[in-house]
């Protein structure tokens, strides 16, 4: 098998690196420092297209694939990893859901502006007490005349403090031996939804998370994305989307900490010699580059079976569970082949080995990838 990148594909990735290098890596510094709020490179990014990227133009999007979506996550995620996620949120958490589920009204007076990047969206499933157990939510919404109420409370809402929709997911009939979940959509300002100030983190500063609220919040019945009671399977199907986005994100992170290392090793001189000429350092350079390659193969491979309607809900878990674990190991080792000045704030590697992390944690953590890929396997 020979896979290569269309000619399109590569001019998608030849406009993603021109603008992620001229004019996000300049900036990934202080955004980590300030954990200012890109809204800049936010609006440059909708300009380009990279907003809504798998989304038809019809519907406001760039009309592209999935694998050039990856290809553009990796590039600007290279250059600032939060930046990588403010898309990925809104490109596969969001309009892909009210893509593949949403009314022909969702679409129009929601996809198409968020597609564009006019407005933004986020995804509120985890909740307090329930992360890796997501079908254990309290959030719950009632039926009422006209429509329903949302009470409970969602957390580490990516995108949540600047977002202008979330699509949420609340519990809706507990009288079954299931219980039954449903997706909503719901706008910024609707009265009883909330967003408290955003989280403080680890990494991934300048990509605004917060817990969000809903007290008595009612929505029409037109809010619903997908059928009632289906809304567990719509944010799984979301993930299966998600989780390339991230296993995107950790390739860009693992790249921009190798490109470092190799750089600072044709520098860097110890016992008389350029520190690449020392073999230790060499075989941490191989198996960094020979790690990233496997997973970037993982990853395009999830992209290219979700474009061609495929289920791929084991091959997204794999890409993510082993790009994000090589992006922590490569991210390591280059602190490593840094030595003393990887510790420290002069150089971009400790920020890399920083929001790298998180890719093993959001979407589903390194266990849960564990969890779908072996259920996927013995489901026979
Ligand atoms: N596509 C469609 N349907 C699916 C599906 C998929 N990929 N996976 C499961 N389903 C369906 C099942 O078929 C089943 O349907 P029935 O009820 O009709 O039988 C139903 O969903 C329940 O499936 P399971 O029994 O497998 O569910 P479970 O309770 O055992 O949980 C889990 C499965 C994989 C552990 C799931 O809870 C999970 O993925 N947890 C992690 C949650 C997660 O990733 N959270 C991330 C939050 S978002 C985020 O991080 C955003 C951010 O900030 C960037």
């Amino acid at each position: 098998m020979f896979f290569d990148l269309t000619e399109e594909q590569r001019l998608v990735r030849d406009t993603a690196r021109d603008f992620a290098t001229r004019e996000v890596a300049p900036k990934a510094a202080e955004l980590d420092k300030t954990g200012r709020w890109p809204s800049e490179i936010v609006s440059k990014m909708a300009e380009l297209g990279f907003m809504g990227m798998a989304v038809p133009e019809a519907h406001g999007g760039a009309g592209l694939d999935s694998v050039s979506y990856a290809l553009v996550m990796e590039e600007v995620s290279a250059a600032c990893a939060s930046c990588g996620v403010i898309m990925s949120v809104n490109n596969s958490l969001f309009c892909d859901p009210v893509l593949k589920f949403g009314s022909d009204a969702q679409k129009k007076e929601i996809l198409a502006p968020c597609a564009s990047g006019q407005k933004l969206g986020c995804f509120g499933l985890t909740e307090p007490m329930s992360g890796s157990d997501a079908q254990t939510m309290m959030t719950q919404a009632e039926k009422v005349d006209g429509g329903w109420v949302i009470n409970g409370s969602k957390n580490w809402i990516t995108n949540g403090p600047h977002a202008d929709f979330i699509i949420v997911f609340a519990v809706t009939d507990r009288s079954g031996p299931k219980v039954r979940h449903t997706a909503f959509v719901v706008p910024k300002g609707t009265p009883g939804f909330t967003q408290a100030s955003p989280d403080h983190k680890l990494g991934i500063h300048a990509a605004h998370s917060c817990t969000v609220f809903f007290e008595n919040c009612k929505v029409p019945d037109s809010a619903i994305v997908g059928n009632p009671g289906d809304g567990f399977k719509v944010a799984m199907a979301t993930l299966d989307g998600g989780r390339i986005g991230i296993a995107s994100q950790a390739l860009g992170i693992a790249r921009a900490a190798l490109d470092a290392a190799t750089a600072y090793a044709k520098e860097r001189k110890s016992f008389g010699v350029p520190i690449a000429q020392h073999q230790a350092i060499q075989f941490m350079l191989a198996d960094m580059a020979t790690e990233l390659d496997a997973a970037r193969l993982l990853t395009w491979r999830a992209a290219a079976m979700k474009d061609q309607g495929t289920r791929h809900t084991m091959q997204s878990a794999e890409a993510k569970l082993y790009a994000s674990e090589v992006a922590t190991r490569v991210a390591h080792k280059a602190l490593q082949i840094h030595g003393g000045y990887g510790y420290s704030t002069e150089y971009p590697v400790e920020r890399h080995y920083r929001d790298a992390r998180i890719t093993e944690i959001y979407e589903g953590t390194s266990e849960i990838q564990r969890i779908v890929i072996s259920a996927s396997m013995l489901k026979g």
